[in-house]
């Protein structure tokens, strides 16, 4: 993993869905957490694996009082180290939790296993647990609405990098040169790409293009850094490239973490988040059969 997630915490996000959610998660995902809090004894032991800023915690304690404790191997915001009720700790793999055997009642984790070594993390989540089956995990599925239309911005910035990067950064220099000719050919190069796509409106939007395609256009003849601002743009480029990469990996390891737990004989319970209202496909939640909540 890179240390994209670093510095998605830094810009002070609560949830892993940038402005997709403004305070906390709503919906089903804070309906099925607030089940889980509501259902477990006051001051339980609970681990959030994967908890970025928190989010999780903010949401359980919300109306309950657990001893709360979240990992994260990124850094965390210092802001909601203090305000989360709980403890939180960056830099901390689930591959190697730094606790003692049998340390905690619960082990929650929200889009997160996922993304890790599943062998090496569910060993630790049974060894951490008091109760091998007391954990519950809700993780993106190759299915839902999430991943699908992730991959649709994959693809698209997959193609701008192979297909136009040379021409951007060709425009970019013909803009400080002030060479017509080539802008000109390049802004309807661009164009053409774009209008091409426009069925995909939703994965082009995702890229940032439009936007810095419409940058270039108002500054035409200004004297503006458009080398610089394009490199700027490659660099962002990849690194959604990658994050988006690890979403849909971290999605097709849904099989081997069920596939784990029947090994570890745990009877699953698994089953689908959806939208409120509608039958899109959110994510699915697994815990064990037995846990009560
Ligand atoms: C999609 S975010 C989910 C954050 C939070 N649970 C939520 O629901 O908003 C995935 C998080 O998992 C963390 N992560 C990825 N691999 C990890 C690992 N091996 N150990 C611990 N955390 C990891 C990332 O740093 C990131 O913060």
């Amino acid at each position: 993993m890179s240390d994209h997630w670093t510095n998605y915490w830094q810009q002070g996000h609560l949830t892993s869905f940038g402005g997709g959610f403004k305070t906390n998660y709503e919906g089903e995902l804070k309906n099925f957490w607030q089940r889980f809090a509501d259902n477990i004894a006051e001051h339980s032991s609970v681990l959030d694996i994967g908890t970025g800023n928190g989010a999780l915690i903010e949401l359980i304690q919300k109306n309950h009082d657990f001893n709360c404790v979240g990992v994260d191997k990124a850094l965390i915001h210092k802001d909601y180290i203090n305000l989360v009720k709980g403890e939180l700790l960056s830099g901390v793999s689930a591959e190697i939790l730094p606790f003692e055997s049998s340390r905690f009642d619960y082990v929650i984790s929200q889009f997160a296993i996922e993304y890790t070594n599943i062998d090496k993390s569910l060993e630790e989540v049974i060894r951490v647990l008091k109760n091998k089956r007391n954990f519950v995990f809700i993780c993106h599925h190759p299915e839902s609405v999430i991943i699908k239309s992730n991959q649709e911005i994959l693809n698209i910035s997959n193609e701008i990098k192979s297909k136009l990067l040379t021409s951007l950064n060709v425009l970019a220099r013909a803009l400080v040169e002030e060479d017509h000719d080539l802008i000109n050919s390049s802004f309807e190069f661009i164009d053409t790409f774009t209008f091409e796509r426009c069925g995909n409106i939703h994965g082009l939007k995702g890229t940032n293009l439009l936007s810095f395609v419409d940058f270039l256009k108002k500054n035409q003849g200004k004297k503006i850094r458009f080398v610089e601002a394009f490199k700027l743009f490659q660099k962002e480029l990849e690194l959604l490239i990658l994050r988006l990469q690890e979403l849909t990996q971290a999605a097709d390891n849904l099989p081997l973490i069920i596939n784990k737990l029947n090994q570890e004989n745990i009877d699953l319970e698994v089953g689908y988040i959806r939208e409120d209202k509608s039958s899109t496909l959110l994510a699915c939640f697994l815990y064990a059969k037995a846990t009560k909540f």
